[in-house]
């Protein structure tokens, strides 16, 4: 149908006949000269339809021109000259084409909404198909493309295989609610799609595949975010015979190949940093270290103050009083403080001390009443806070006041500019091995149940089960928890152990990983490997906050997808078949 793309037609052609199909991005008639932005995935050209005397047929294209709207699927002939006033902001801007015959192949009814209007993400995602269609989703789509090809070029390139698993299948648990899908033929009985194809890969291990990728779509139910979607895609890895340093070494060259390949940045080496170590000084597990700011415990310095919320957990086992000073804060008003604590609560803070240092030295706090003159000073002093500087102080348990400080520090961060430009990746390593949930009364993995801990011997872990540190690490790129993975358990007694202490009694153990204690005992070699989030990256690399822009066809924040109007009611019949009543909704 065409000789070329529009957004590919440089001075190279000028003098030559082409025929452009595309979308009319915008046509413009100024009486008898017409001028029609043609759009294809590449780019923008301007045609011209414009009165050529003794031209045959110069009527006809004229008028057709005249005809164009918005979106009009248009062919296009004619001869590319040089423009006389060029446009410098697209890559042809220094032609155009004159039209010597305009087809319409599908007249466009009047938009739902114009690109250029910058409409609301629900009417975005109802049209998703017009939304596509913007140079700008175009280009993060295309960014999207590159990684993946980048991806698979490397993993080629050494011996990985590409392997399926199943999406109808058991239920893998990774922390979040299973989708589940009935089984027609098995009354009663439904599949699980996977939160990971986790025991899959470890299974294919033991089957002897050595090195395994997949790209693999996931499935969690689980609330959604800017990061985080009902089903993504993984890049799945899984290497048998490895320490954690071999999976560290080699994806860590992964990522900076890609990045290189597909950005043009040089991500360097990327440092290591132990969960402790994060959560002390950055208050999260996937700190962004393009922000300079870090928390400093002051418990030395508070525990001998009249204030008692902050001598309740000062120096106590599982409590933390620590501070985050952010130079210049000074400046933000009563207003801005609550904000501030506003902010915090929503991580679990009950409250937000802090001593405000005007630019002339005056003091503003509410906790200053609580310690002596000498103690404020060496409070201050062990802050580090000078004129200018507002210093917020979060107390309670260590987690609590972990989260919400790590909060802050980021809208900190954000708001006074403090974000530095460029990448900033690293490995978080020595992740705890469980955590205690205090609604169910039971340890639940941090990462997840097949994660081998760092002692093996099974009677160590269940001693020290509380402070237990696992061989599980993820990859962090400015903020933003990019991969995760660990070395597996590879023995049947240390994984009954690990499930044992998970409160998952034998029995159930049996029942719903039976399959994967019986392959541990005949012979499974130690293994380990990480799962990449796709999107996460995608989205990264196309400079978008959200995961939805790197996606083609995302859900909603409320689960839902305003295109097609999923999910929708199932007709009783159907219901009927595979065996489901639904219970009225209470
Ligand atoms: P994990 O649960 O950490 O590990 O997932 C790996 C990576 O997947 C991405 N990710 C998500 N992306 C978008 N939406 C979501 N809902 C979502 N959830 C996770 C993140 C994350 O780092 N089987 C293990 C991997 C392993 O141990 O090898 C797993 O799934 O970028
Ligand atoms: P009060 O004496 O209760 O007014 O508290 C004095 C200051 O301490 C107020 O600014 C509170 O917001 C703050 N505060 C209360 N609880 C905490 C907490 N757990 N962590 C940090 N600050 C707190």
């Amino acid at each position: 149908m065409r000789t070329h793309f529009c957004g590919l037609i440089d001075e190279a052609l000028i003098g030559q006949t082409v025929t452009l199909c595309g979308w009319a991005d915008v046509a413009r008639d100024l009486g008898g000269l017409c001028f029609i932005d043609l759009r294809d995935h590449e780019g923008i050209v301007q045609v011209v339809a414009e009165p050529e005397p003794g031209v045959e047929g110069n009527a006809e294209v004229i008028a057709a021109a005249a005809r164009v709207g918005y979106e009009d699927c248009l062919r296009v002939t004619g001869e590319v000259r040089r423009r006389e006033s060029p446009n410098a902001k697209i890559p042809t801007g220094q032609v155009e084409v004159v039209a010597r015959r305009i087809e319409v192949l599908n007249k466009a009814e009047p938009l739902p909404f114009h690109a250029h209007e910058n409409p609301g993400e629900d009417i975005r995602l109802q049209y998703r198909y017009l939304d596509l269609r913007t140079p700008e989703m175009q280009r993060r789509m295309r960014t999207r493309t590159k990684l993946v090809q980048a991806l698979r070029r490397w993993l080629d390139a050494r011996g990985f295989q590409d392997i399926e698993t199943p999406i109808l299948t058991k239920a893998t648990p990774e922390g979040a609610r299973d989708f589940l899908v009935p089984a027609r033929m098995h009354p009663g009985e439904f599949y699980a799609l996977p939160q990971s194809p986790q025991l899959f890969k470890q299974i294919l291990m033991v089957a002897g595949f050595d090195r395994y990728y997949q790209i693999a779509r996931c499935f969690r139910d689980e609330a959604l975010r800017a990061d985080r979607q009902l089903e993504f895609t993984q890049l799945d890895m899984e290497f048998a015979w490895v320490s954690e340093r071999d999976v560290q070494d080699a994806t860590e060259a992964m990522i900076r190949e890609v990045f290189k390949e597909v950005i043009d940045v040089d991500l360097g080496d990327f440092p290591r940093m132990t969960y402790a170590e994060a959560m002390r000084r950055y208050g999260s597990d996937k700190p962004d270290l393009r922000i300079a700011l870090e928390l400093v415990d002051v418990d030395a310095q508070v525990k001998d103050s009249e204030f008692k919320v902050f001598t309740d957990w000062a120096g106590v086992d599982g409590g933390r009083v620590c501070a985050l000073r952010i130079p210049g804060g000074a400046t933000l008003s009563r207003k801005q403080i609550d904000e501030y604590a506003a902010h915090a609560a929503k991580y679990g803070a009950r409250g937000l001390a802090y001593i405000k240092l005007s630019e002339s030295g005056e003091v503003s706090s509410p906790i200053a009443k609580f310690f002596s003159e000498e103690q404020f000073a060496a409070l201050v002093a062990h802050v580090g806070a000078g004129n200018g500087d507002i210093v917020f102080f979060g107390a309670g348990a260590y987690a609590t006041v972990s989260d919400f400080m790590g909060a802050l520090r980021l809208k900190a961060g954000r708001d006074f500019g403090l974000v530095e430009a460029g990448w900033k990746p690293l490995w978080v390593t020595d992740f705890p091995m469980f955590e205690w949930d205090a609604e169910e009364g039971r340890y639940v993995a941090l990462h997840h149940p097949f994660t081998a801990p760092a002692v093996d011997s099974i009677d160590d872990l269940r001693a020290n089960a509380k402070t237990a540190v696992s061989r599980g690490y993820d990859m962090v790129l400015n903020g933003n928890e990019i991969g995760g993975g660990s070395i597996r358990i590879h023995r049947t007694a240390m994984q009954s152990a690990v499930f044992e202490l998970l409160g998952i009694g034998a029995e159930e153990a049996q029942a719903k990983f039976g399959f994967l204690l019986d392959a541990l005992k005949y012979g499974a070699p130690p293994h380990g490997g990480i799962a990449f989030g796709v999107d996460r990256i995608a989205a990264l690399m196309a400079g978008t906050e959200s995961i939805r822009d790197v996606i083609a066809f995302p859900k909603t924040t409320t689960a839902q997808c305003p295109m097609t109007g999923a999910p929708s009611p199932i007709a009783d019949a159907q219901l009927a078949e595979v065996h489901v009543a639904v219970r009225p909704k209470s």
